[in-house]
């Protein structure tokens, strides 16, 4: 008998320390890193972007990026309560006051709703609330009635006439938020204008989408469909995707509109059920790639997506476990492979692997902010969703 208990104990041990092997990290570090990360950049008055030669990159409050910093930090206040989080959210949303002026860019949505917004949602400060509005004016003056867009980039003159681009779909939260504020029906109007005609115009027969669709700013028609970040014109950008399905399951939050849920399921499908996505659910770069041997992932895209199907499965009747689960499956896998190591620099940041813009040969399987924004997003998510309709 004794013999016995003795083979049993050494079999559970056997189990227990197999089942460990894979294990490298919980989600306790992430809060622990987060907390050090945060007392480290308390001496910036910039926000962290990503590690170039091995230093960490600040950038300036004009970054498309700027935001995601502030917005972790609102996340991580949220979720702890840590007040710490709440000193360092107010003096890093504050570096991005000015952006409210900037019209020289669609992505005043990723700079200010991830800051300010989140900021507004947290303490209620009137001083914030008006900020958002005056970004949301700005972000409207990028609306071409024509083309029915909001136009995304005024970069690469040469190669596009009215560029639009899957990402655009993120900015439009700010203008419906504006819509519920101030009862303007002028910002839901673009929004919903904006996200009609990337339905139209964006999306290929299986739901993936191209990235950049560029229009005749006089006449309003599509001149061409091309990639900037993706692998082809043809292929499917892994992050482009993942806009999508957050862009669509949002605009569905604001209007109701039954064609942005099916939309929103359909890109779900799409990316869940694509041959080329790993078992662990963190998807390669892009999805149609000609070869996977050494390609990267981009756990940023793992981490929208994961933020997007926790919000889908309190809209979808029918896959609302499927997609929870789904969502919860990319979480753990996030925590437990892909968190960065404790070292300098990267130890700043909480996820490893992502990438940025693989053909310009730039941010290649590194840590970027957004990434640990929509992570820390989905973790606040997964713990205040309803699981009801
Ligand atoms: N919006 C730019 C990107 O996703 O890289």
């Amino acid at each position: 008998m004794k013999k016995f208990h003795l083979f049993f104990f050494i079999l559970l041990f056997i189990v227990f320390v197999e089942s460990c092997k894979n294990i490298t990290g919980t989600e306790r570090d992430v809060f622990s890193k987060f907390h050090k990360s945060c007392e480290y950049y308390r001496d910036f008055d910039k926000n962290p972007r990503t590690i170039i030669n091995n230093e960490i990159e600040f950038v300036s409050p004009g970054d498309w990026t700027s935001g995601f910093y502030p917005g972790c930090l609102w996340y991580a206040y949220e979720i702890t309560g840590d007040t710490c989080y709440l000193t360092e959210a107010e003096k890093h949303t504050g570096l991005l006051k000015n952006q409210k002026d900037n019209g020289t860019t669609h992505d005043m949505g990723f700079k200010m709703f991830c800051s300010y917004g989140n900021g507004y949602k947290i303490t209620n400060n009137k001083k914030y609330k008006n900020i958002l509005l005056e970004s949301a004016k700005t972000l409207a003056t990028r609306y071409n009635p024509e083309v029915g867009c909001v136009r995304s980039w005024d970069h690469h003159k040469n190669q596009w006439e009215y560029p639009v681009i899957i990402d655009n779909m993120m900015n439009l939260e700010l203008l419906f938020w504006a819509f519920e504020q101030t009862h303007d029906s002028t910002y839901y109007k673009i929004a919903v204008s904006h996200a009609d005609k990337t339905m139209k115009n964006h999306f290929r027969k299986d739901y993936s989408s191209w990235h950049v669709v560029d229009y005749d700013s006089v006449t309003g028609k599509v001149i061409k469909k091309t990639t900037h970040q993706g692998y082809s014109d043809s292929s499917a950008w892994a992050r482009g995707q993942a806009w999508g399905l957050y862009g669509f399951t949002m605009a569905y939050r604001f209007t109701r509109f039954k064609r942005y849920l099916e939309q929103a399921q359909n890109i779900a499908h799409y990316i869940l059920s694509n041959k080329n996505l790993p078992d662990d659910l963190i998807p390669y770069w892009d999805f149609s790639l000609p070869s996977y041997e050494n390609a990267p992932r981009d756990a940023s895209a793992a981490a929208i997506i994961s933020s997007a199907l926790f919000e889908l499965s309190e809209y979808s009747a029918e896959n609302s476990n499927y997609y929870r689960t789904t969502a919860n499956k990319i979480l753990n896998n996030l925590v437990k492979y892909y968190q960065t190591p404790g070292t300098f620099p990267k130890k700043y940041f909480i996820l490893d692997h992502s990438t940025g813009n693989y053909p310009a040969n730039s941010e290649i399987d590194v840590p970027i902010i957004y990434a640990d924004y929509y992570f820390l997003e989905a973790v606040y998510r997964r713990d205040t969703i309803s699981g009801k309709q």
